[in-house]
């Protein structure tokens, strides 16, 4: 259950983040794909995470703490096209390292559009992932836009995907930031790895 949630601090650097003495969950995935949204449901509240219908609202390592316990953090997005290539290149930099090196970290949720057929950069990004052996779980994101049957079919491709990457299929969610779908069963999850 999330009683409290605060923010912390933003950091560019994951050596500046938080100490690593609580177990962390972070929240990834394409630009504007709902991330900051998430974090605001999961935690309700309304402005805790920035959000923006322009991709690229979030560009810092942002570390928020629920219940003085565990650590939430929200992600700048990838494959934001928009950038200059070396802002790119930072951002990805700073996103590997904090992934490689960050102690704590529980699980990566890495967040798909649900609306979509399997993106190329998705696949990619889990593909990292699964070789610097990152524990994540996908979370199919805005499933109040199309009809339940449309969300099950873009799942399925992209769970058949993974298959092929991974031989097996990874843990997933669906969720909507607006209808709260998804929202027990991911606080469920963080739960039952959290011992508070
Ligand atoms: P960046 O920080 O730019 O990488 O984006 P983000 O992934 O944090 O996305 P953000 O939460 O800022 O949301 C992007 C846009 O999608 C905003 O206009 C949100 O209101 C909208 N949005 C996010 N989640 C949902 C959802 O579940 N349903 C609907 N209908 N809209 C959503
Ligand atoms: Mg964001």
């Amino acid at each position: 259950m999330i009683k409290q949630a605060k923010f912390v601090i933003s950091n560019t650097d994951y050596r500046k983040c938080p100490a690593p003495t609580k177990p962390e969950f972070a929240f990834i995935g394409r630009s504007n794909v709902g991330k900051s949204s998430l974090i605001n449901m999961l935690t309700n509240h309304k402005n805790l995470a920035k959000i923006s219908g322009k991709p690229g609202k979030t560009q810092l390592i942002n570390h928020f703490e629920i219940n003085d316990n565990w650590f939430m953090v929200d992600l700048p997005g990838y494959g934001f096209a928009k950038v200059s290539k070396s802002i790119k290149n930072t951002w990805e930099k700073m996103i590997s390292d904090y992934l490689t090196n960050r102690d704590n970290l529980v699980a990566l949720f890495v967040l798909v559009d649900s609306r979509l057929d399997p993106q190329p950069i998705d696949l990619e990004f889990i593909t990292w992932c699964g070789q610097h052996g990152i524990p994540f779980v996908i979370i199919f994101t805005k499933s109040d836009k199309q009809g339940k049957s449309k969300t099950n079919q873009n799942v399925s491709k992209f769970l058949d995907e993974c298959v092929k990457i991974f031989g097996e299929a990874p843990q997933y969610f669906i969720t909507s930031a607006q209808n709260a779908e998804g929202k027990e069963d991911v606080i469920a999850f963080i739960d039952n790895e959290v011992i508070e």
